[in-house]
């Protein structure tokens, strides 16, 4: 008798409380069998399988892979607070280096493969593009930290991806706000936003990342990509386009500059990303920022998910 039972592939998400972590399980859930993990007792996204592990206690995350024996492993947990890891160098260095390799070496050993997301903050931000053969010189901790976690990727010997992005924005359940949630909550309430207009970079929908990343799974690609959104503009623009879609007051939006800010690590300003490998080698589209923030604000009102 012919057995007609479809064994769905497994995949074991990191980070599955954060921003993208909550995208790739709702972009998963249909076709694959999914295990979150993260460092909350319970998952953000009710009805998740999920562990709460650390991803820097290597013993555990080992077990946990193990028993739960993937086809995939994708990592969006990270210490994403960029002047925090200026501050606590020793946790960045645990979370973004060591826990990476961590979750590499637990794929490996059951011959998963590993999706591991990196940053734009590898780079200076002093070049007219970077491509994926681009140099990295990364000038904050955050930055040098995420680096050495590709490298340790890369030394794990597990098959891998690694997906550099930037500049997320999207909604989830009880996540932090990011740059385009924390501009709707001050210009909603009337409060004026000093924005700069001298960090130029491309402004990435959550959403369509993690549809790229599935794209990746699908293909069972194992490179480096560069994926963001299509559209490449500088923060106060970016500001001004939301002011507009959301029928915000745009004069509630002046520019400052980087300098102004004195904040503790150092930005990147420019990171022009060539997006042409990913869309030749994934067949993926990124949403403009016009049509990401539309759907961010449907996504808003409930109207959308
Ligand atoms: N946000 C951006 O603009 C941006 C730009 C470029 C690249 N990236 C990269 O994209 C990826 C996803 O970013 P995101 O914005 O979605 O991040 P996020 O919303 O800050 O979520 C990160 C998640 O990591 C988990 N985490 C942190 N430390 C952990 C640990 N020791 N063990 C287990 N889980 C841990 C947290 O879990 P709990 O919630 O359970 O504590 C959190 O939910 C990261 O690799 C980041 O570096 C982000």
């Amino acid at each position: 008798m012919i057995n007609l039972k479809i064994h769905k592939n497994k995949v074991l998400i990191a980070g599955a409380n954060g921003l993208l972590g909550q995208k790739l399980v709702n972009t998963f859930a249909d076709d694959f069998e999914i295990y979150g993990v993260g460092r909350k007792t319970s998952p953000s996204l009710a009805h998740l399988d999920y562990t709460s592990c650390d991803i820097t206690h290597r013993r555990d995350i080992r077990k946990l892979v193990q028993s739960f024996n993937p086809n995939f492993v994708l990592n969006a947990a990270a210490y994403t607070n960029v002047d925090g890891c200026e501050d606590d160098k020793e946790n960045c260095w645990k979370v973004n280096v060591k826990g990476v390799e961590n979750l590499a070496q637990a794929a490996r050993s059951v011959g998963a493969t590993f999706i591991h997301v990196s940053t734009d903050y590898v780079f200076d931000g002093t070049e007219e593009e970077y491509t994926e053969a681009s140099t990295p010189k990364p000038i904050s901790y955050y930055g040098r930290a995420k680096l050495a976690g590709e490298n340790a990727v890369i030394i794990s010997e597990a098959a891998h991806a690694i997906v550099r992005t930037m500049i997320l924005y999207g909604t989830g359940a009880n996540i932090g706000p990011n740059f385009a949630t924390w501009l709707v909550n001050k210009l909603s309430k009337g409060e004026p936003v000093p924005i700069v207009d001298d960090q130029f970079g491309h402004p990435t929908l959550a959403d369509d990342l993690a549809k790229a990343i599935r794209k990746i799974v699908e293909l069972n690609k194992t490179d480096l990509f560069h994926i963001c959104g299509s559209d490449y503009l500088s923060r106060h623009d970016f500001a001004v386009k939301l002011a507009d879609i959301f029928d915000f007051d745009a004069s509630l939006i002046t520019r400052i500059k980087t300098a102004d800010l004195n904040q503790k690590a150092n930005r990147p300003l420019k990171t022009k990303f060539s997006l042409e490998k990913a869309r030749k080698e994934l067949g993926i589209e990124m949403s403009g920022v016009e049509e990401g923030l539309t759907i961010l604000k449907k996504q808003l009102s409930g109207l959308d998910h």
